[in-house]
């Protein structure tokens, strides 16, 4: 049994979705610029200056919506449709009007929406001044966002800053793999993580000062973290390396947010101890948080959980004598050959992790109430419209959470499925398809159509909407 109020959604991010990438004056994102000038780094060349042409189809989403009975629907905003050179300085209307009208159109449907504000796609505006890696972005971000609570927060209530810092940070600044296409290992993913964890913390302020009072809404920001469990569940070296790992995905983004205001420890220790063996002079690579800034500890209203799949993981791992993130944490994952892995190749198939980590959030972050707000499996070609495989990849996943809710008394309040649309994947672009519906990207229409994974979850949706009880609580 689902809690009556249980928010039961899909989530989609513009820049995989929107297309219209110079409609209107919409300023150019890093995305743009990583897919237009970055050769060879997006599959098949491919980028999102279409995708599914939400930005002229939008009322096609809507009907997507709605056939599923979603009773929550996850989008982000463009930071550059709204805001071309990223400040308030210029503010596109036409922008503003998009998105009033997804919200408006939402909620005439009974339908809430969460509102991501960044979702990977910072204005290049701001990456040409140094963009995450450099301090002043805080208040940059600190200032779109207080532009959003004023312009929709009256109608969103429900709000995620920053959508998977570690990703950005990681495979945008230290893999080069994801926009701005940086590889500058050791050194920049700390810088641009303590950015985007100081930018959230600046707008969760502005949210609970200025407009909370009266709009009365809930701010957070969006965690990415897989299960993981010690491969050599005996090893003392391995539980250590497990402790590791989680300390430089999750702990990274959500200890000082919910536990003490700064970096676990066992990171920072691994990181200067990595330091050292190295020779490297000058003071930690993982910043600290200034006493003059407001804190970053206690600025999420609920935790936001982006889950995937599980790993086991043992000690080793790095890259020789240059300074990483990898070396640093000491502890790599490997597959379990038991978990089948049906779609991209880092997406093993674990429902079961998914219930372990919410009781383990439970249980590491004072017991907050959590929001799954993404979790998906995606297929690769030949695509399949009858996708049974995916069928029971939700409904095997829905009970662990249920079981998460009523075995282990885990406060979660909704599921988020992954995607409402085939988009583009970042750099697999339109590859790898997580859609509940298929979109024909080989057509100017995008012609929309319900897989049968998408019938499956309506049909969840359903059925356990129509068995909550009035009685329980919200
Ligand atoms: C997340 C990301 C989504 C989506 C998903 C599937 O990291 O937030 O935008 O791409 O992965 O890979």
């Amino acid at each position: 049994m689902f809690p009556r109020d249980f928010a039961w959604g899909a989530g989609t991010a513009a820049y995989q979705i929107e297309g219209g990438w110079d409609s209107d004056s919409k300023g150019p994102s890093i995305w743009d610029t990583f897919c237009h000038h970055e050769k060879g780094r997006v599959f098949g060349e491919q980028n999102g200056d279409v995708a599914c042409n939400s930005y002229e189809l939008w009322e096609e989403d809507l009907q997507c919506i709605q056939q599923l009975g979603l009773t929550h629907y996850r989008l982000s905003l463009s930071w550059a449709r709204l805001l071309p050179d990223g400040t308030t300085q210029h503010v596109n209307q036409k922008g503003v009007q998009y998105y009033n009208k997804v919200i408006d159109d939402l909620l005439a449907c009974n339908v809430s929406p969460m509102v991501t504000l960044y979702h990977f796609d910072l204005p290049q505006a701001l990456q040409d001044h140094g963009g995450w890696k450099s301090a002043g972005i805080a208040a940059a971000f600190d200032s779109y966002a207080r532009f959003c609570f004023q312009t929709f927060g009256d109608r969103v209530k429900l709000w995620i800053t920053i959508n998977e810092p570690y990703v950005c940070a990681k495979l945008g600044h230290e893999d080069g793999v994801h926009a701005p296409g940086l590889k500058e290992p050791g050194v920049a993913a700390y810088l641009v993580g303590h950015n985007m964890l100081r930018a959230h913390a600046m707008a969760w302020h502005s949210y609970n000062s200025f407009y909370r009072p009266e709009q009365r809404g809930a701010v957070s920001l969006a965690i990415n973290s897989d299960w993981v469990e010690p491969l050599h569940p005996g090893s003392t070296e391995g539980i250590a390396a497990t402790e590791r790992y989680l300390a430089f995905t999750l702990g990274w983004f959500a200890w000082p947010v919910f536990v003490t205001g700064d970096y676990p420890e066992v990171m920072r220790s691994a990181i200067d101890a990595q330091s050292r063996k190295l020779g490297h002079s000058g003071g930690s690579r993982l910043p600290s948080f200034s006493q003059d800034e407001p804190s970053v500890l206690g600025t999420a209203d609920f935790f936001a959980l982006n889950y995937y799949t599980s790993r086991k993981v043992k000690p080793g791992g790095g890259c020789g004598q240059v300074l990483c993130v990898k070396s640093d944490r000491d502890a790599v994952d490997v597959l379990d050959p038991s978990w089948p892995v049906c779609g991209v190749s880092w997406l093993a198939v674990v429902p079961h992790g998914l219930r372990r980590l919410l009781k383990y959030i439970k249980d590491t972050f004072h017991n907050p109430a959590v929001y799954i707000t993404e979790n998906g499996f995606s297929q690769v070609g030949p695509l399949q419209m009858e996708d049974v495989q995916r069928c029971e990849f939700y409904q095997d996943t829905i009970l662990e959470v249920a079981k998460a809710i009523g075995e282990d008394v885990v406060d979660v309040r909704g599921y988020f499925a992954w995607s409402l649309l085939d988009n583009f994947e970042w750099a697999d672009g339109f590859s790898v398809r997580f859609g509940l519906f298929h979109v024909d990207f080989s057509e100017a229409e995008r012609t929309r159509a319900i897989y049968r994974s998408g019938q499956e979850y309506a049909k969840i949706i359903m059925k356990h909407r129509s068995q909550t009880s009035p009685g329980l609580p919200s």
